[in-house]
């Protein structure tokens, strides 16, 4: 029978990432191996991605990390039946790599080749547990994304709102590169945040008075940190309790456009099992994590977070969507380029 394993690659961002999935007779999909770089070490002096580092990290780790992935699942190129890439959104330098990665496997063992929009792995990603079923309701908050999506089956996504500006992961950045905190600055803020009182320091919730949007924005939000730090000396005490009015600010908005969005759901799916999903870096914050959830309880709503590895970038959720698309037949041609912006 056809040799149904896929390979997937991931590059977009400064993940560089490579991940085997196969489909089992009952349906449920397997991650044989997977690997993922984190370029952290590299960008950290700057206090964000530096497009140009990342791509030639991409380079430097891409090639390596197909041939670990392949070692450790044991199996060879014959038994490959297809390579997905990411192909966009992204910092195109990266998402370059993975592309001439991906074609260039699939012309040298003459085998399909998928392209993938990376937002779409994104949707898929929490049915790598096989505990997730359409339709469900997915939060997808990152440093680069931010946005409701309601997923009724692959490649029926209906996106319900999303920023107009910042992604709040890149917020939380932000603040902590202004406060010297470190990067990447989610954790770190989140551990100051501990410490502080989140309401010592007033910060807008923009666009949050609009009842009749979904969409969000967060740069009006980082200005005004930007104020506030720079308003009095920074001792410990009020960086701890501005990254705690910040988290609260952003868990503000997340939760009230959370509750608008279940009730959008709730109109437009005929869901027996109401699912909200949460995935992105910044779903590893235990305390927008905890307001999330109880925004879903109230609103009736099962709540399940991915594990972590699955939540940020990584390829076994490319990988999951080109299994999807080569058991569909729907390839790619080679001459696919690279899109920098490809909403879904
Ligand atoms: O999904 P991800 O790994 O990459 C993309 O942006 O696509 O998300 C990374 C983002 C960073 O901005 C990081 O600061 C944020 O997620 N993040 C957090 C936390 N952990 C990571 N933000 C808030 N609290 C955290 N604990
Ligand atoms: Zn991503």
């Amino acid at each position: 029978s056809k040799p149904s394993i896929i390979l997937g690659l991931e590059s977009s961002c400064d993940e560089t990432a490579a991940a085997l999935v196969r489909r089992h007779s009952d349906g449920s999909v397997e991650v044989l191996s997977e690997r993922i770089a984190s370029q952290d070490d590299k960008h950290a002096a700057f206090g964000g991605v530096v497009p140009e580092i990342a791509a030639r990290a991409h380079v430097e780790r891409m090639d390596g990390l197909v041939k670990e992935v392949m070692s450790e699942a044991n199996i060879g190129w014959k038994d490959i039946g297809g390579v997905a890439t990411t192909s966009g959104p992204g910092l195109i330098g990266g998402v370059l790599v993975g592309l001439m990665t991906g074609k260039g496997i699939s012309l040298a063992h003459d085998i399909p080749f998928m392209a993938v929009n990376h937002l779409e792995g994104h949707a898929l990603s929490p049915r790598l547990t096989g505990q997730i079923i359409f339709p469900y309701l997915l939060l997808l908050v990152s440093g680069g994304h931010c946005q409701f999506l309601m997923v009724k089956n692959l490649g029926e996504y209906e996106r319900l709102g999303s920023t107009i500006d910042d992604a709040p992961g890149e917020a939380f950045d932000k603040t902590a590169k202004l406060m010297g905190l470190g990067f990447p600055g989610g954790p770190a803020v989140e551990r100051w945040a501990k410490d502080g009182n989140e309401n010592a320091v007033e910060l807008p919730r923009p666009l949050l008075n609009r009842k009749d949007t979904l969409d969000m924005s967060f740069a009006g939000l980082k200005t005004a940190v930007r104020r506030a730090i720079e308003l009095e000396p920074l001792s410990d005490t009020r960086k701890a309790d501005i990254s705690a009015s910040f988290q609260l600010a952003v868990a503000d908005i997340l939760s009230k456009r959370t509750s608008q969005a279940m009730s959008l759901f709730k109109e437009r799916v005929d869901a027996s099992n109401l699912q909200f999903v949460i995935a992105g870096g910044v779903a590893a914050n235990k305390t927008i994590r905890a307001r999330l959830e109880s925004v879903a309880e109230d609103a009736g709503f099962n709540f399940a977070v991915p594990p972590m590895k699955w939540c940020t970038d990584n390829a076994a959720m490319i990988a999951l969507v080109g299994l999807e698309k080569f058991e569909r037949e729907a390839f790619d041609d080679l001459d696919v380029s690279a899109r920098a912006r490809w909403p879904l």
